[in-house]
């Protein structure tokens, strides 16, 4: 089989990888990759946004499957498109992907079916959201509607940043278009956990859970990044949380995804907060999230491709979907100074042992050799038979690998080990 894969991140290696097990695998192309992945499936330099250039690739490619990977092509309808010339796709269509692509029509999903979350007000005007914040409880969270890069939430600790953050998005439009409909929600509290989920629209199987560090600086200190590291399973996601989690979210989500005649079948990822009043959704992706992929899939024992045809082809109920009882942490080595200003453009070892280990996110090549290209470079991946255990081994790979002003947190599964004691 011919595979195209959208999208170039660390996520997306993870995922070539993965898909490469199975034998009847003969090519990967990826678009547009990066060239850290060139040894593993073929790179073309077509933006992941560019939906007509990806069609006529795949058609063009004469494409069996294709697997879109980030949101941004999800939401703007890529599987549609593919669909449209006949290219069977993992992923939701434009319809489903919307659960992601917009953060009022979330919202209001889970208030009609009643799947909890934060209690919030939506917005489309400045003077009323403004007028809303002077009294809200504090502290309170305000979001985007649309994508923003993970960034188009500001949790206001005070009614000055709280009106800073309204009049950043609805006056001053600093995510564009995302800003013109605000959330505005209630702070919650608790420990986070993220979990993916293979679903066909009918049936739906949760990934190992997992647990991600989103803050750039050790102790959970610092800016909001793309994600700094991971760790599997979570150990805040006990059987009874995964039990509720089941009946009051999963179960729930895919139902009223149906009854809205907007099936959504691929990878839904559930970010959710285990409050003192049990688990809510904080957020959902419409995709596998970066970087839980990369400590989700290298854990996943049944094969990749099968799974995914599965979801496509509505035979989810019948397929195993097993994952190892080990466990896996993945630390990110990314450019010092991320996810502000950094520099790139420096060469990138990696010694062979580590390789098999190593998930490329932002590599280029210059005179043949691989250099940095990226805030995020790179995350490496280690499974162990306890939690411990494969937090060292992803920290004593991460040290033989160099490029100059390389960092990572120091503390990547430290909460998670101090929970799971
Ligand atoms: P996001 O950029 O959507 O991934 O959100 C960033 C982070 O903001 C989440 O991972 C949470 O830590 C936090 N967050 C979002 N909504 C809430 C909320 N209602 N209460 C507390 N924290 C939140
Ligand atoms: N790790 C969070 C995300 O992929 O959005």
């Amino acid at each position: 089989m011919k595979l195209l894969v959208v999208g170039g991140g660390g996520r997306e290696h993870a995922i070539v990888k993965s898909l490469k097990k199975n034998p009847q695998v003969e090519e990967i192309y990826v678009l547009p990759g990066n060239a850290g992945m060139e040894k593993d499936a073929v790179c073309v330099n077509i933006s992941a946004k560019d939906i007509p250039a990806i069609v006529d690739f795949a058609v063009k490619t004469k494409i069996d499957y294709a697997v879109v990977a980030p949101d941004d092509p999800l939401v703007l309808g890529a599987v549609d498109a593919l669909e449209e010339q006949g290219i069977p796709c993992f992923g939701p269509r434009a319809g489903a992907a919307i659960i992601e692509g917009s953060k009022v029509f979330a919202k209001e999903l889970m208030k009609k079916y009643g799947i909890p979350t934060a209690r919030y007000e939506t917005f489309s005007d400045l003077e009323s959201a403004l007028a809303y914040v002077r009294t809200a409880p504090l502290p309170t969270v305000v979001k985007a509607d649309g994508l923003a890069l993970g960034k188009g939430v500001i949790i206001a600790q005070n009614r000055q940043e709280a009106e800073e953050a309204v009049r950043s998005m609805m006056a001053d439009k600093v995510f564009g278009k995302s800003g013109e409909h605000i959330v505005i929600e209630e702070f919650l509290t608790g420990p986070e956990v993220s979990v993916l989920a293979f679903t066909d629209g009918k049936t739906v199987k949760p990934m190992i859970s997992s647990m991600d560090h989103k803050r750039a600086l050790d102790g959970d200190l610092g800016p909001n990044t793309g994600g700094m590291g991971t760790v599997a399973p979570n150990p805040y996601y006990t059987p009874a949380v995964a039990e509720r989690c089941m009946k009051e979210i999963f179960l729930p989500t895919i139902q009223a995804m149906n009854v809205e005649g907007r099936t959504f079948r691929g990878c839904l990822y559930f970010g959710l907060m285990i409050t003192p009043d049990g688990p809510k959704v904080i957020e959902y992706n419409c995709r596998f999230g970066d970087p839980e992929t990369q400590v989700v899939l290298p854990l996943l024992e049944s094969d990749l491709l099968t799974v995914m045809l599965a979801t496509t082809y509505g035979r989810l109920a019948e397929t195993e979907v097993k994952f190892s009882d080990q466990y896996a942490c993945c630390v990110i080595l990314a450019s010092k100074g991320y996810p502000k200003h950094y520099e790139k453009g420096f060469p990138l070892e990696i010694p062979a042992e580590a390789e098999k280990h190593v998930f490329i996110a932002g590599a280029g090549k210059k005179d043949g050799r691989l250099v940095t290209n990226g805030g995020r470079v790179l995350g490496v991946t280690a499974l162990g038979d306890t939690l411990e255990g494969a937090i060292e081994s992803a920290y004593a790979l991460a040290d033989t690998i160099h490029f100059e002003n390389a960092f990572c947190r120091r503390d990547i599964g430290a909460r998670a080990l101090k929970a799971g004691r």
